[in-house]
């Protein structure tokens, strides 16, 4: 797979963000490991905390719609420097696809790599849930 591809698909669907509060709009594509793309764009409501990031929004989808295995996400928005997920969706998309390669796409369409770990080196994961 085209990882071109994978970030076209973040800045086509930001074009959709629901950002009526912030102007910042943010979509995001996430790659399951069939090959198959979806994608999720930040969804605000007047009770701002409500509001959904777009690589959530990608993710539930695709879970919702029997995806569970990732390669990648690309995470695309309109400014001029990398924005790499924030602190809640960090922690979402480790526990649930892993440590997939993350592609961060400024407004110019430049592109940066990383992988999920490298924003969060030191998780909190189900193992610690399970006491002796
Ligand atoms: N937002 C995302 O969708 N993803 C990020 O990685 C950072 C923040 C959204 C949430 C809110 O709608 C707007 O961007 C400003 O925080």
């Amino acid at each position: 797979m085209n990882l071109k591809k994978l970030v076209e698909s973040a800045h086509k669907a930001k074009r959709n963000s629901h950002s009526p509060y912030s102007k910042f709009r943010v979509g995001a594509a996430l790659l399951t490991q069939s090959g198959k793309i979806i994608t999720g764009c930040n969804i605000e409501v007047s009770s701002y905390s409500l509001t959904l990031c777009a690589e959530r929004v990608a993710l539930f989808k695709a879970i919702s719609e029997g995806y569970t295995r990732f390669r990648a996400i690309a995470i695309a928005t309109d400014v001029n420097e990398f924005v790499p997920a924030c602190g809640a969706c960090r922690q979402v998309l480790l526990d649930l696809a892993g440590n997939i390669d993350v592609i961060l796409s400024d407004g110019k369409k430049r592109t940066r790599h990383v992988r999920l770990k490298e924003l969060l080196p030191m998780p909190f994961d189900d193992s610690m849930l399970h006491h002796p």
